[in-house]
């Protein structure tokens, strides 16, 4: 698979170009399905994306009230907890937009792992019924320094995960459980879309991008939609040390 790779000036066209896609992206979605499902990822990235999608540009050409947001992964904290994923997105954007309080899905970090992991499984079943897996229609990711995303780190048990399409997943790189999707439920997606940006990511992008396939030391490199696209949507500071 050819990699889409996308390189803006700086992290605010970045972003902004972000917010393009996801608004391109929910208008095609509601017009041929009725509906728009993205997964939103965690970290510090997509903040600024986030934010803008909560601008007047958007709020008028997007139809939020059938938009369904879901996550790519959690931290096992309650939803008020600084390191939640869900709180970084409800503060940035859905406190702003009218998107329908039922139609967000929040992975519950404030429960037992596994115990969440079933439940957010058995959501996604019940919105993603008779389908071998939740085809969403977009997955947003980050890129860790260490080649992770999502919550698929380097030699973790979710990175075997071929049943689940949800699993808690215990980190002992950081020495705590996570939720996360798996890989091949992510691979299910119709667009799944990294966002990186800084300095400090360039060398990881690069071997994930242009090192051999080690998806092990790698984890990055599983995202290989089965039949939908993969866009790299990266800033130059990130991509400078592509060889393009
Ligand atoms: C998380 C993530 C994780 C994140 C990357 C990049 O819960 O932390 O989902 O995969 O996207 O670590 O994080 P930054 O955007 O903060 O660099």
């Amino acid at each position: 698979m050819e990699n889409d790779i996308r390189i803006f000036s700086e992290g605010s066209t970045l972003a902004r170009s972000l917010a393009d896609l996801v608004r391109d992206s929910a208008q095609n979605a509601v017009r041929e399905r009725g509906r728009f499902a993205i997964g939103l990822s965690g970290g510090s990235t997509p903040r600024q994306a986030f934010s803008l999608l909560a601008a007047p540009d958007y709020i008028l050409t997007i139809p939020w009230h059938a938009m369904h947001v879901f996550w790519g992964d959690e931290r096992c904290v309650p939803p008020d907890h600084p390191e939640s994923n869900y709180l970084m997105a409800r503060q940035a954007l859905l406190d702003h937009v009218p998107v329908p309080s039922e139609h967000i899905y929040r992975m519950q970090g404030e429960l037992k792992p596994q115990i969440a992991a079933q439940s957010y499984e058995a959501i996604l079943r019940q919105v993603f019924p008779h389908q071998n897996g939740a085809t969403l229609d977009l997955i947003m990711l980050g890129l860790g320094y260490d080649g992770h995303t999502a919550s698929l780190f380097q030699g973790t048990s979710a990175l075997q995960e071929t049943r689940s399409w949800v699993v808690a997943n215990h980190v002992p790189q950081l020495s705590t459980w996570r939720i996360t999707l798996t890989p091949a439920c992510i691979n299910r997606a119709r667009h799944v879309v990294f966002l990186v940006s800084g300095e400090s990511k360039a060398g990881i992008l690069a071997s994930v991008l242009q090192e051999s396939q080690q998806a092990i030391r790698y984890p990055a490199q599983l995202i290989r939609p089965d039949t939908g696209s993969l866009t790299w949507m990266v800033d130059q500071a990130a991509a400078s040390n592509l060889h393009l």
